[in-house]
């Protein structure tokens, strides 16, 4: 079977995995959550990173540190993973949606401003399958009313809008480590920002509201979201190699689009011109007229062991919202195109040439 996705680990990792158990640092008062916050912050170009348990962790420590609470709003595209949702339900706020434009599904930021009301306090800008969103339109809407911007930046490492890395541009951003981000620490997070109060919130969230001077004393409500040191020992490791594995994952993308752009009847994340992408999955929407949807050609691509995956589905056809009462009657046509349509294609850190060949053969015959 090909992977859809594989990450790349070697000698560095079990080396400062071994150097936890021999010194003993296991818990998250070891000296590799620090040596990567620093690491990983100064890379994206932001002052302070606190690192916590995985990414959607990260989102809820990232909205909590910039205020967001009971009765606000946030906006967001509706084509993204249900943490950015859960999110900000769990802290009393109500998510707002948007559809996506079609050629990068990263929200359409022109339907941003209609959807501004009283309770508006923020705009989520997930950046979608490794291509940032066009962040100048937002920095105007939230300058003009006022609105923090949070970026979810899981799906990004790397990758850069008009120079500037993505997860540097807003006020505060997210990050993810799972097994399938860009750098792995098998699970983990990242909360980025320069604002010296919110990397304050964020670090006390974490940690059950403990603060830095004086302990035991709690003003505030909080989580455990603490990252290990062997989680953050392969943060460590991987933070040495992250150039390389960008420049793979680019590699990778244009490869793939090289062999499968003659084939009629397909859509791909096309670069913009002001972005640096890192297909950190390398994703296609088969066009309707081909007449073979998303979750057919999943599973033909599996009886040739091929790995594959859909795309999100919006978050304004998830049951559990609309149980909720939320989004109910809601359409956003772009989206919804998308997740019956959308997949992504082994996309792995070891994934080889003459595996792409196969994949690209294997999809060019069955479509
Ligand atoms: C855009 C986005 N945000 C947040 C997350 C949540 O990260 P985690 O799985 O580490 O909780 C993911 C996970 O894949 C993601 O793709």
């Amino acid at each position: 079977m090909i992977p859809v996705n594989e990450p790349l680990l070697g000698s560095r990792e079990k080396e400062l995995l071994i150097q936890c158990i021999d010194t003993g640092w296991v818990s998250s008062e070891g000296p590799f959550v620090k040596q990567f916050e620093e690491s990983f912050s100064s890379y994206i170009g932001v002052e302070h990173g606190v690192a916590v348990c995985n990414g959607t962790a990260a989102l809820e420590t990232a909205l909590y540190a910039a205020g967001i609470g009971k009765g606000d709003e946030v906006i967001m595209s509706t084509f993204t993973i249900i943490s950015c949702a859960f999110a900000v339900l769990r802290l009393g706020a109500k998510p707002i949606l948007v559809d996506i434009e079609p050629e990068t599904w990263n929200m359409d930021v022109n339907q941003i401003e209609s959807k501004i009301t009283p309770l508006t306090k923020a705009i989520m800008t997930v950046h979608i399958y490794g291509h940032p969103v066009d962040m100048d339109p937002v920095l105007y809407i939230a300058k003009k009313h006022n609105l923090t911007i949070i970026e979810d930046a899981a799906e990004v490492h790397g990758a850069e809008y008009k120079g500037r890395k993505a997860g540097s541009i807003g006020h505060i951003s997210s990050f993810s480590f799972y097994a399938n981000k860009i750098i792995t620490t098998g699970e983990g997070g990242m909360v980025l920002t320069n604002d010296n109060k919110m990397s304050k919130r964020a670090f006390s969230y974490r940690n059950l509201g403990f603060q830095r001077d004086r302990r035991f004393y709690h003003t505030e409500l909080g989580y455990n979201f603490r990252m290990t040191n062997l989680q953050a020992a392969l943060g460590v490791a991987q933070m040495e190699r992250i150039e390389e594995l960008v420049s793979f994952k680019r590699r990778m993308g244009d490869y793939y689009r090289e062999i499968l752009s003659d084939i009629q009847g397909l859509r791909f994340q096309i670069e913009k011109p002001w972005a640096k992408t890192v297909y950190w999955m390398y994703s296609i929407e088969i066009d309707e007229s081909v007449g073979i949807q998303a979750g057919e050609m999943i599973e033909k691509l599996r009886s040739h062991e091929i790995g594959s995956r859909p795309f999100f589905l919006g978050l304004h056809e998830q049951p559990v919202f609309h149980d909720m009462g939320l989004f109910v009657g809601e359409r956003y046509s772009i989206a919804e195109r998308a997740s019956r349509y959308g997949l992504y294609l082994p996309s792995g850190m070891t994934l080889t040439k003459s595996q792409v060949d196969f994949v690209c053969d294997t999809f060019k015959t069955l479509i």
